[in-house]
């Protein structure tokens, strides 16, 4: 299940986001990659735990706190803080899956990855190539989305990021444990909350309503760990 989530930041937002990348110091990528990934890997990065990729980082949290999109389809239980990367010309990120366990900053606790997300912060013609290339049963799916805007997928896919050609492709990207480990189930629950939410808007006085609600929390009772 791939969502895209548009606007989590704002235009004033991105642009401050840009204004910090300009002045900031970046790192080889490699740092943050599993074994496997780091020889496919060749990008930038923010150093991780720096104090602009925390204050940026907080800033996204800030834009997914305030999404009902989000919350609905990921059912968030624990963010990795945010990460920062930067694709300039000749850069790419070959096929892999990301590592399953993360350890959260500080080290005492851990993340399971259940969900890859990518915030989008270059606008889609300042570059070429730079596509994020999602792997599934259905195919594969490419995707390059407004500045501002995430996608959210299994972090159980194969997926790359295909080589820049020209300009540079600036995202932030993370990981999130869900309440709702399953993606079949994850998928069920956010199908179902888009039909209510229809439903309410169609036919705001139905009794379905009150019903089909009530189906939505007691499977979310049996299926989460909150
Ligand atoms: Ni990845």
């Amino acid at each position: 299940m791939m969502v895209h989530i548009p606007q989590v930041l704002s235009a004033e937002q991105v642009s401050h986001c840009r204004e910090v990348f300009a002045r900031a110091t970046w790192e080889d990528g490699r740092g943050t990659a599993g074994h496997q990934s780091a020889r496919v890997k060749k990008n930038l990065q923010l150093p991780e735990g720096g104090p602009e990729a925390r204050a940026l980082g907080d800033l996204v949290l800030g834009g997914l706190e305030k999404s009902p999109l989000f919350i609905s389809a990921v059912l968030p239980r624990r963010v990795f803080p945010p990460l920062f990367n930067r694709y300039e010309p000749h850069m790419a990120f070959g096929s892999h899956v990301d590592n399953a366990i993360r350890p959260l900053p500080g080290g005492a606790e851990r993340l399971r990855t259940d969900v890859s997300a990518t915030l989008f912060l270059s606008e889609p013609d300042s570059y070429d190539g730079g596509e994020l290339v999602v792997e599934d049963t259905y195919g594969s799916h490419a995707v390059k989305l407004p500045a501002g805007d995430l996608i959210v997928y299994p972090a159980s896919s194969l997926h790359h990021v295909t080589p820049i050609t020209r300009g540079a492709r600036l995202a932030s990207f993370f990981w999130v444990q869900s309440m709702v480990r399953d993606v079949s189930q994850r998928a069920l629950l956010f199908d179902l909350d888009m039909a209510i939410m229809r439903l309410n808007q169609e036919v705001p006085q139905s009794p379905s309503l009150v019903m089909l609600t009530g189906v939505y929390h007691n499977l979310l009772r049996q299926w989460s760990d909150p």
